[in-house]
């Protein structure tokens, strides 16, 4: 039987959510929502969660006042809310300090260890807390981190390694085999270029912090954040119990700031402990708020759940989806996003709704009979095909041509004059073909609108009543 798991980037808890952090979790959310519908809903898995082992986490709760522990559960607790009014259908949230995921770190270390992968070695290097990673010196300027504007610190200790390097030829042979393991192809043509100019072993402990997991066989060290981070994955399913096979292994949604981590680092771990790699890593782009970084210190850090408040969970995803093509980098704005709901939202999906359960309602005492329609059986798996691919944006274009074909056929045939004339011949069947319409659209529109398609379809129980707007103005 087939089956479909799929996962998000676990999201620091330095702080709360922002509206940036909320699209791979969204694109998660609709490929979930998707296999559900296609295989049923046991055979799909779909995590999120934190990531909570970083120096910055112990930052931001000395900032606070709070004790670690206190202050992750806290922001845990956020992060997971937030989701969940959100309306996003994970199966499992997963934090980085439950007992379960250090159970799985520590098996997965002592597996790398038994196939001779770690070794002890001394790093010297400019570190950026914010990064969580080591920079190039090339990288920095005037000593600080331009991307996180906070100066590096020279980093000298000693520490444990991962061979990486061992793993380049398997790696670079992995992803001629499987052209389409990354995508969008872009990053893919990135990652392997990358791999091509020569892989070197990386640090993969720190002996000069205390928060984290403790390596197994030397607890002077602990983990470094990244290789702990992402082996949240597997624990999820169950790892390092068999059952975790049932999920492995999951497609990663991700943004394109972790590429290397997750297809460089993750896929050589994996192969050191005799795991397949993920089955597809998908990398989402980044978006700007009128045209700038997302950030607090520019006051834009927008909470998420603010703009949902203001114009409901499905018609953020719809902007999201629609406006800003897979894989690129877009920009979000709140004017845009009016027009979007006005014009397509209100004016389009909403407005045909509206019209025509009010039809049902008054010219066929609320029957009619669901029917094959019309529509082109090749839009409707184009639509499935697009979103299988990734491609949302274009997805959502096939579903509002739909849209807009029914409410034109409604406008070309006016079941107005119709009825004035008494025409019932015509009428009923119209009736029938637009209710039809409706509900092809709705199945299609379920996983990028789930709200809105429940709301349609309670809308069209029979006897239908003239439904309550979907997007009020
Ligand atoms: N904790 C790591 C991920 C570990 S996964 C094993 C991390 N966390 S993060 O909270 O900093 O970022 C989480 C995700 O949010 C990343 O994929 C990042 O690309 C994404 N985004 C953060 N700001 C964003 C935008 N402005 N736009 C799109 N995605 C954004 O990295």
């Amino acid at each position: 039987m087939e089956r479909f798991s799929v996962t998000t980037p676990i999201y620091y808890v330095n702080d709360v959510p922002h509206v940036g952090h909320l699209y791979s979790t969204l694109i998660a959310d609709v490929l979930a929502r998707y296999w559900r519908k296609k295989l049923g809903n046991d055979q799909v898995w779909f995590s999120t969660g934190t990531d909570e082992n970083s120096q910055k986490t112990v930052e931001a709760a000395k900032k606070s006042g709070k004790e670690i522990q206190a202050y992750t559960d806290e922001l845990a607790a956020i992060w997971q809310r937030t989701f969940e009014q959100l309306g996003i259908s994970f199966n499992d949230f997963i934090r980085t300090t439950e007992p379960r995921h250090k159970e799985a770190v520590e098996f997965f270390l002592l597996k790398m260890e038994q196939s001779g992968d770690i070794y002890k070695g001394h790093y010297e290097g400019w570190y950026c807390v914010g990064h969580e990673a080591f920079m190039k010196e090339s990288d920095l300027v005037d000593g600080k981190c331009p991307e996180h504007n906070r100066t590096a610190e020279w980093l000298k200790e000693e520490n444990y390694f991962f061979k990486l390097s061992k793993y380049e030829k398997d790696l670079l042979h992995w992803f001629e085999k499987n052209p389409d393991w990354i995508v969008p192809q872009s990053r893919y043509n990135e990652v392997t270029q990358f791999v091509k100019q020569g892989l070197e072993d990386i640090s993969i402990t720190r002996q000069s912090q205390k928060w984290g997991i403790p390596l197994p066989n030397d607890p002077s060290h602990v983990i470094y954040v990244w290789i702990d981070a992402l082996i949240n994955y597997l624990s999820t399913v169950g790892y390092p119990d068999e059952r975790y096979r049932q999920w492995w292994p999951s497609v990663h949604v991700i943004g394109k700031d972790i590429t290397k981590f997750h297809c460089i680092i993750w896929p050589a771990m994996l192969m050191s402990v005799g795991i397949e790699p993920p089955k597809q890593v998908v990398v989402n782009g980044f978006f700007t708020i009128n045209g700038q970084k997302i950030s607090k210190s520019l006051g834009n850090a927008i909470d998420p759940l603010e703009l949902a408040k203001k114009y409901g969970n499905d018609a953020l995803r719809y902007f999201l989806f629609r406006e800003i093509p897979f894989g690129s980098d877009g920009d979000f704005s709140e004017e845009k996003l009016k027009e979007r709901y006005t014009a397509d939202l209100a004016n389009g999906l909403g407005n045909l709704v509206s019209r025509v359960t009010n039809m049902v309602e008054r010219y066929a005492e609320g029957i009619y009979k669901k029917q094959k329609v019309h529509i082109d059986d090749a839009v409707m798996a184009g639509v499935n095909t697009n979103l299988e691919n990734y491609k949302f944006d274009a997805a959502l274009a096939l579903i509002w041509s739909m849209v807009t074909e029914a409410n034109k056929l409604i406008d070309d045939k006016t079941p107005w004059t119709m009825a004035k004339e008494n025409k019932q011949s015509e009428l009923k069947p119209l009736l029938n073909e637009l209710a039809s319409r409706v509900l092809d659209i709705t199945s299609v529109l379920e996983p990028f609108m789930p709200g809105t398609a429940e709301k349609i379809i309670a809308a069209f129980s029979q006897p239908v009543k003239k439904a309550e707007p979907l997007f009020p103005r």
